[in-house]
C-alpha cells in the first residue's frame, strides 16, 4: 500500500534523526522523542502494509508490554542503565529470532538458498545475542560472578562450538528440509552465546553490551531481508551500524582491541597488577586528610577541576558535587568538570549525572579542552574516579592502562582524591598518583564527604 510506504520513509528519517539528535546533550531529548514517534509510525504502517489476522491479541500484547515496560524504564536507578540495557537486548533479540524461526518452518523445505543462508545466520546472531544479553544483566545484576570463566582453551572452545553452528548452517543451506538440523543450529548459537560472556568480566559488560546490540541489529536486518520489510532492514542497519561505532570508541577510549574485549578474558588477573582490594604498595604510605582540611584549603581558590567517576554514581553524589560548585562559585571560584569518554560503566554516564543536577552542560570539558587546565587549578578534586586519571597509563608498558589517554589531574598543585579505601578501580591496578607529594586522600563515600566539605566551607 503507497500510504504505508510514505509513513516507513518517514518512520525511517525519524529513526536517522533521533541518532544525529542523540549526539548532543542539547537535542538529546528531541532525539528520544523522534525515536519514539518514529517506532509508532513504522508500527502503524507495519500494521497498514501486512493484513493481520488477530488484532485484538496483538493489541493486548502490546498494551501488556508496555505497562510493564514504563514502570521498570521510570524506576531503574542510573547504576543499573548497562543491566536494564542488556535484558532489553536480549529480548529483542529473542523476538527476532524465534520470528526467524517460524518463519523457517513456514517456509520449509521450499527455501532458496539466499534466503536459508540469510534466515540461519539471523537465527545464530539472534539466539547468541539473546544468551549473551542474558549473562551480561545477570553479571552486572550481580546474580553470578563478574569475573571472566576463562580456562586453558576457553577461547578454542567457544570458536569451535560457533564453527559447528556455522557449519550445520551452511548444510541447512544445502539441505533446507532438514528440520531438525535448526534445533541444533540454535542450541550451539546458545551455547556460544553463553561461553562467549560468561570469559568476559563484568566492568566490560558496557563493551559486550554494545556489540550485542550491533549483532541484534545486523539479526533484525536480516529478518527485515526475509520478510521483504524494508523499515527492518533500515533500522536493523541503524542498530547494528550504532552499536558497532559505540563498541569501537568505547574499545578505543579503554586502549583496547575490540578482540581483547571479547576474548582478553580482561579482569582475570592483570599484568603487572591484582585484582581487587589491597593491591595497593604496602609499604608506601599516602596522605589521609579530613574534609574540614579539604574546606580550608578551598578558601581562596580560583579555579577548582572536579573529576568525576564511577564512585559519584554509585554514592549518588552528584547533588553533593553540584551544591559545593555553587557556594564555590559565590566565592567567585571557577568550576570545571573534566569528562573521561569512559569515565564510569556507560558512554556518557558523567554528562547524563551532571546534566541530572542542572550544570550547564559549557561547564563540562572534554579530555583535549581540559587537560591544559590542570597546571592552572588551584585543586583538582577527583570524585570517585580512579583509573582514568591513573599516570601508570601513560609509562607502564605492562600496566593494562597503559596507551589509554588520560586526565592530566597529576599535574595539579593540589590533588583531593575522595573514595572510600585504597581498592583499585575497574582495571585492578594501583594508582600512582595516590602517592604523590601533592595528593590528598580523603576517605569516605564520595556524598557524604563532599557534604561535609560543603558544611565546612559555609563555616569559614
Ligand atoms: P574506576 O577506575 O572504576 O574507579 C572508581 C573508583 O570509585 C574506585 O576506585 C572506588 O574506590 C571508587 N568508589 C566506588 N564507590 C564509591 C563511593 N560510594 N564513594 C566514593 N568512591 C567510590 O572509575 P573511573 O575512573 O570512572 O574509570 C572507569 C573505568 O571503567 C575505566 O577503566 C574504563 O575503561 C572502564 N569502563 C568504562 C566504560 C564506559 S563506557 N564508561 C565501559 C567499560 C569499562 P573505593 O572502592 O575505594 O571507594
Amino acid at each position: 500500500m503507497l500510504s504505508s510506504q510514505y509513513l516507513h520513509i518517514f518512520s525511517a528519517a525519524l529513526f536517522i534523526l533521533s541518532l544525529k539528535w542523540m549526539g548532543e546533550v542539547k537535542t538529546s531529548r528531541y532525539g528520544n522523542w523522534s525515536a519514539i514517534l518514529g517506532m509508532v509510525t513504522a508500527i502503524i504502517a507495519t500494521y497498514l502494509a501486512f493484513p493481520v489476522d488477530h488484532v485484538p491479541l496483538m493489541i493486548g500484547a502490546a498494551v501488556i508490554g508496555t505497562l510493564i515496560g514504563i514502570p521498570i524504564a521510570m524506576n531503574v536507578p542510573m547504576t543499573a542503565v548497562p543491566q536494564q540495557t542488556a535484558i532489553s537486548h536480549a529480548f529483542g533479540s529473542l523476538s527476532v529470532a524465534l520470528l526467524g524461526v517460524a518463519e523457517y518452518y513456514q517456509r520449509a523445505p521450499h527455501v532458496d538458498p539466499f534466503t536459508m543462508s540469510v534466515l540461519s545466520s539471523e537465527i545464530i546472531l539472534g539466539f547468541l545475542t539473546f544468551s549473551g544479553s542474558c549473562i551480561a544483566f545477570a553479571k552486572l545484576q550481580e546474580i553470578i560472578p563478574g569475573k571472566p570463566f576463562v580456562y586453558k582453551g576457553s577461547n578454542v572452545v567457544s570458536l569451535s562450538v560457533l564453527g559447528a553452528a556455522v557449519l550445520l548452517a551452511a548444510d541447512l543451506v544445502l539441505h533446507p528440509g532438514s528440520q531438525s538440523l535448526i534445533l541444533a543450529i540454535i542450541a550451539l548459537a546458545l551455547l556460544f552465546g553463553f561461553l562467549l560472556v560468561m570469559s568476559i568480566g563484568g566492568a566490560d559488560m558496557p563493551t559486550v553490551i554494545a556489540i550485542l546490540n550491533s549483532f541484534a541489529g545486523i539479526s533484525g536486518a536480516g529478518l527485515g531481508f526475509v520478510l521483504n520489510s524494508k523499515i527492518l532492514v533500515v533500522a536493523g542497519t541503524l542498530d547494528g551500524a550504532s552499536g558497532l561505532v559505540l563498541a569501537i570508541i568505547m574499545s578505543e577510549a579503554m586502549n583496547r582491541s575490540f578482540i581483547n574485549v571479547l576474548f582478553g578474558g580482561f579482569g582475570a588477573a592483570p599484568a603487572g597488577g591484582s585484582n581487587g582490594a589491597g593491591s595497593h604498595h604496602p609499604q608506601r604510605s599516602v596522605k589521609s586528610y579530613l574534609p574540614e582540611d579539604v574546606a580550608s584549603l578551598l578558601d581562596g581558590a580560583r579555579l577548582v577541576v572536579v573529576v568525576p567517576g564511577y564512585g559519584m554514581a554509585v554514592a549518588q553524589a552528584q547533588h553533593a558535587v553540584k551544591d559545593l560548585a555553587t557556594i564555590l562559585e559565590s566565592r567567585d571560584c571557577k568550576v570545571r568538570y573534566a569528562i573521561h569518554p569512559v569515565a564510569g560503566r556507560m558512554p556518557g554516564h558523567m554528562n547524563v549525572l551532571l546534566a541530572e543536577v542542572q550544570i550547564p552542560y559549557s561547564n563540562l570539558l572534554e579530555m583535549d579542552e581540559v587537560n591544559p587546565m590542570f597546571p592552572e587549578a588551584d585543586m583538582t578534586i577527583v570524585v570517585g574516579a580512579n583509573d582514568v586519571v591513573n599516570p601508570a597509563a601513560r609509562t607502564q608498558t605492562d600496566s593494562p592502562l597503559y596507551g589509554m589517554p588520560i586526565l592530566d589531574a597529576d599535574k595539579s598543585r593540589s590533588v583531593v582524591f575522595i573514595k572510600r579505601s585504597m581498592n583499585p578501580g575497574f582495571a585492578g591496578v594501583d594508582n600512582e598518583l595516590f602517592y604523590l607529594p601533592q595528593t590528598m586522600m580523603v576517605f569516605g563515600d564520595a556524598k557524604k564527604v563532599i557534604t561535609d566539605i560543603t558544611s565546612a566551607l559555609k563555616k569559614n
